[in-house]
């Protein structure tokens, strides 16, 4: 891919991320992972590189020269959201030991956000806790999963309900690893990026509006701004509310509908922005029956959706069944199921207490 140009190299993008556990850098930077070792904590022990086979396929020559002549191990974990599960995690956990890890070792977590939340759960529960870098490699993670310190697994019976908040030391966010990331993929991503402007950035909702066709291209100085606007976003929320006591649950719209989706076709038939994306124009059409989203509004943000995609074939799913599962998601609270709705382009808001007929609606309007 080749180098942004003016727009990005104005900005030079670096972000502060300070919550009470640690503050930190979300730097982007086309080249980044080239100086991987620069940010590894003075007086760290072993390095332990966590990653995926396929992404050290593509791309982990890259980032061994970043390390420089640091000593590293790497680990691979299998892959898939079907198997972002406790197990590998336990095996990884023994043959850190083995390799000689102890209190003093670190973790880069080197991915997309499968791996960024596995390895940094990893991290975090590893002798009680040692430092990791996150490295994400895909545009789903460089703009959301990677940041925030949000790490775990999933369980049988939902997403993401084992876990930890364990904010990295640094976040590396490199756009020209984004070069071999496969279509599907990319526009995943592209979702999570449509939710930051449809929550907090109308700017960035109109910027990709206008320039889906150099979005789409991965025109460079397209896909860095996009990037920064979110992780900017991203940053902001976490430095607000860490602990998703309060601002932070704007950025779970779509999620509780997506996550369901997710579950129910058992993490093997959508990509997370996949899910996030079905979930989005759910919230939309439940914004619009509950009151809260003019029509206009309602349908430019569908539109801007539909450019993105489309999401792969929903055939064969029923809206009762997911009906079921929104109420096992870890946003739910004692019972009542909250919803991320927007308001208006770049507005959210957290509502409660809808009646069952209308997110039954929303879902079958989703599912169509
Ligand atoms: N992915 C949502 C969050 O980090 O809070």
């Amino acid at each position: 891919m080749p180098q942004p140009g003016p727009w990005y190299k104005m900005r030079m993008p670096s972000f502060r991320v300070e919550t009470p556990q640690r503050t930190y850098s979300a730097i982007v930077e086309s080249g980044i992972i080239g100086r991987a070792a620069e940010f590894i904590p003075e007086r760290a022990g072993k390095l332990f590189v966590v990653s995926t086979e396929d992404v050290w396929r593509h791309q982990g020559v890259a980032l061994a020269r970043g390390l420089r002549d640091r000593r590293h191990e790497v680990l691979y974990l299998p892959g898939g959201e079907e198997n972002k599960r406790l197990a590998p995690l336990e095996s990884l956990a023994e043959r850190m030991v083995l390799a000689g890890g102890d209190r003093s070792s670190v973790v880069l977590a080197f991915g997309g956000g499968i791996v960024t939340d596995m390895a940094g759960f990893l991290a975090a529960i590893f002798m009680r806790g040692i430092p990791v870098i996150q490295v994400p490699t895909t545009l789903l993670a460089q703009v959301d999963a990677g940041i925030g310190g949000k790490t775990g697994v999933n369980l049988e019976s939902g997403k993401n309900l084992i876990g930890s908040f364990h904010q990295p030391v640094a976040v590396l966010i490199d756009p020209s690893v984004l070069a071999t990331l496969p279509e599907r993929e990319y526009r995943a991503g592209l979702w999570e990026i449509v939710k930051a402007g449809i929550i907090r950035e109308a700017a960035l909702f109109h910027f990709l509006f206008d320039q889906s066709a150099a979005v789409l291209a991965r025109q460079p100085d397209a896909v860095a701004r996009i990037i920064a606007d979110s992780v900017r976003m991203k940053c902001e929320v976490v430095t607000a509310d860490e602990r998703e006591g309060d601002l932070r649950r704007i950025l779970n719209l779509g999620h509780t509908f997506g996550h369901a989706l997710e579950a129910e076709t058992a993490y093997r038939r959508f990509l997370h922005g996949e899910a996030v994306a079905f979930g989005m124009r759910a919230a939309v059409r439940l914004g619009e029956t509950a009151g809260h989203l003019s029509a206009a509004d309602g349908a430019q943000i569908l539109d801007l959706i539909a450019r993105y995609g489309p999401i792969p074939s929903l055939a064969g799913i029923a809206a009762e069944p997911l009906l079921k599962r929104l109420v096992h998601d870890k946003k739910t609270v004692r019972g009542a199921v909250h919803f991320v709705l927007p308001v208006g382009i770049g507005a959210v808001e957290i509502v409660s207490g809808i009646e069952e007929p209308l997110v039954l609606d929303a879902l079958r309007f989703a599912l169509s």
